[in-house]
């Protein structure tokens, strides 16, 4: 039969949040499942793609077919990341957190009878810095936007900014539980067009986007 139309690609998927330490037992998160990056990654591997997925702490299993690089802090995922490089595909589903406590206490810290203060400092931008390489940057960088309000507008802004090819945006105000939840609405934001894709299984849309990335790489094929 035909080969698979990702067969030969490699492909980076980051998923899940990031933990950031504030002392040995404490740390900061967010409610990311990692099941739409989770999702994505098997998606990508079942069209015959080589996957690394790049996973925050998540409660989900490992996909099969997938080498799977699990990490705690952003700074560890955009090594990991980078280390996984050159790619021809990377596509940045997890929910980074934007900061990390400086100076992380290497002891626990105790009750003193005085809140202690927490200084955060910003984290990199994995999708970013990535978008942005002069050497080795994938041919194609996807990225993802959760927003509440004009949510293709910002879409199209954050595509710009952060140098990326295509921005996934979902709607995070109305759909109840997008994070932790089964279905997502998005809408796909490129260089000259915007999708409206409906209501769908998160894992729906992971082959439905897999399918649209294999079609470019086909587009190039002999
Ligand atoms: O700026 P914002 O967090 O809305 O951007 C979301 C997109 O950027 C997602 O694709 C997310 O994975 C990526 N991102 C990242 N590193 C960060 C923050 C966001 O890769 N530190």
């Amino acid at each position: 039969g035909a080969a698979l139309p990702l067969a030969g690609r490699r492909v980076v998927v980051t998923s899940g949040p990031t933990h950031e330490p504030i002392d040995p037992v404490r740390y900061i998160a967010n409610r990311s499942s990692g099941r739409q990056g989770h999702a994505i990654a098997a998606a990508a591997a079942a069209l015959g793609a080589e996957v690394v997925l790049v996973s925050g702490p998540v409660s989900i299993p490992d996909p099969a077919g997938v080498t799977v690089r699990h990490v705690e802090t952003a700074v560890e995922m955009l090594a990991a990341v980078e280390a996984a490089l050159p790619a021809d595909v990377g596509i940045f589903t997890a929910a980074v957190a934007d900061w990390r406590v400086a100076g992380e206490a290497s002891q626990k810290m105790k009750k003193t009878g005085a809140a202690p203060k927490l200084a955060l400092v910003e984290n990199p931008d994995i999708l970013a810095t990535v978008a942005k390489r002069a050497v080795d940057r994938p041919r194609l960088v996807v990225g993802f936007a959760a927003e509440t309000e004009n949510v293709v507008a910002y879409a199209k802004a954050k595509r710009q900014r952060k140098g990326c090819d295509w921005i996934i945006a979902n709607d995070v105000s109305h759909a109840t539980g997008i994070m932790g939840g089964d279905n997502n609405t998005v809408h796909v934001v490129t260089a000259d067009t915007v999708e409206d894709w409906p209501d769908l299984p998160k894992t729906e849309v992971a082959a439905r986007l897999v399918a649209r990335i294999a079609r470019l790489f086909q587009e190039d094929r002999p």
